[in-house]
Formats: structure tokens, sequence, C-alpha cells
């Protein structure tokens, strides 16, 4: 089945709200004419503005990170309602450095997809090994694992709406990319487990993108794997023309 390529900027820690809406006014005509879907997932403080100022054009927004619980005692979390509220699409769960930096567990991780899906946002969940994992290895064992515990207790219908980003830590931020075949069978497993337990027409509807140093040289050799739905990029998103030609690949 012919799945849809999906193409997302993870801005991380970076950009205030006036670099976002000028970054968001350059984008815009560069990327109008794309058949890809291009998100943006931008600090929770440009959030508002940056939604205001893609209205009319096909660029959605998504959050970077939300608390699992709707409301409550929990300060400096901002919940998947809140985000829903004023019309957030996308966020992003389990990025590495928020399971490395944040304690953020395959457990919490979990919890996270179910109250995203619960407030009608779609959740782009992130898999991968760290270099130590790799040399060991145990990277399918790690990868296939974080993404059976990530969609347990889902519903068909909600993974087929789950987007997974494998992005293999050592590649994150440091210029070193997986090849384009390696980051194709590393997807490759990741579906296969997605078929195991919820079937494969399941499978073949989720959208896999991969992640870790993607830039606009090594886009389109990625992104044309059989396997490869589209990126999650870091770095190469601040920049609106670079991140314009990944779209365009
Ligand atoms: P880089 O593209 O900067 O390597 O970051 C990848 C990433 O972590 C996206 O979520």
């Amino acid at each position: 089945m012919e799945r849809r390529k999906v193409i997302a900027g993870n801005w991380k820690m970076n950009m205030l709200p006036n670099e976002a809406i000028d970054f968001i006014t350059e984008l815009t005509p560069l990327v109008k004419d794309t058949k890809n879907e291009v998100i943006l997932c931008v600090p929770f403080i440009d959030l508002f503005y940056a939604l205001l100022n893609v209205q009319d054009t096909n660029i959605k927004i998504g959050a970077q990170n939300m608390h699992f619980e709707e409301k409550g005692a929990y300060t400096g979390e901002v919940s998947g309602k809140m985000l829903k509220s004023i019309g957030v699409e996308y966020v992003i769960i389990g990025h590495s450095e928020r399971r490395a930096y944040f304690a953020e567990t395959d457990e919490t991780v979990n919890k996270k997809i179910k109250s995203a899906f619960a407030n009608d946002l779609k959740p782009i969940v992130c898999v991968g090994e760290t270099l130590e994992q790799r040399e060991k290895g145990e990277q399918v064992e790690v990868i296939t694992k974080q993404t059976k515990l990530a969609i347990e207790g889902l519903t068909p219908e909600q993974v087929k709406n789950t987007i997974v980003a494998y992005e293999p830590i050592w590649a994150i931020g440091t210029g070193k990319t997986a090849t384009s075949d390696d980051a194709n069978t590393s997807i490759q497993k990741i579906r296969e487990e997605i078929a195991k337990n919820y079937g494969k027409e399941v499978a073949e509807c989720v959208i896999i993108q991969y992640g870790g140093s993607v830039k606009s040289e090594n886009a389109k050799e990625l992104f044309t794997k059989s396997d490869i739905d589209g990126g999650l990029v870091g770095g190469a998103s601040l920049k609106a023309e670079e991140f314009a030609k990944i779209v365009n690949y």
C-alpha cells in the first residue's frame, strides 16, 4: 500500500515566538505545493503564535511533549487537553532526550500516547537505540521492545494513527546518519513488531519516520526507501530554506 510521507521538524528548545513567526512566513511559500505532510513541533511558548500563522497553509503544528493527566497538581506540565484546546494536532512523545534527561519511561510513554488519543491528538512516538546497545548487538531487541510497550493497549485504529519515529540516538545531532539501508531494515523490524501484535494490515498503515542528522543532502536517499515514510528533523529544521528542501526532497 502507498503510505504518505510525513516530514516533521522538531525545533527542540530553540526559536522565540518572533523567530517562529518569521520562519513560518518564510517556509509557507516554499512548501505550499508539496504533497507531503509538513509538521512543525515547536516549544510550548511558540504554539499559539505558530497556530495563528499557519492558518490557510498546509503546515501543521505539534508540541514536543505533554503530561498524561488532564489537569491537577503537576507544576510546570502541560496536558493533552490543554494542547487540544488551542488547536494543536500532533505531539512528540518519548523523544530520546526526554527519556535520557527527564525520566521518561516506556510506561509513561504508553500513558501519554493513550492520553494523546483521548484528547484527539496524534502522537509521534520516538524509539531508538544507543551506540552501546548497537555495538552489543541489542539494537533490534531495544527498538522492538520500545515499540511494543509504547502501543500496548491501543485499539487497531489508534495504532494506524500513530506515527513512529525511529531515531538511533548515536545519529542525533552528531552528523552521523544511519545508512538508508540500515534505517530501512530497522524500520522494517519495527513494522514487523507492530504486525505481530496488530496484524499486517494495521502495520502497513503506520507511518514510520527516520530521524537523526537528516539534511537536504541525504533526505531523498532516506525517504525513497520502501519503509521510510519521511523524517523527524532536528537541527536542519531550524532554517526555513533547508527544511523546505527536505520537505521537497
Ligand atoms: P538532528 O536532526 O539534529 O540529528 O535531531 C534529530 C532529532 O532528534 C529529531 O527529533
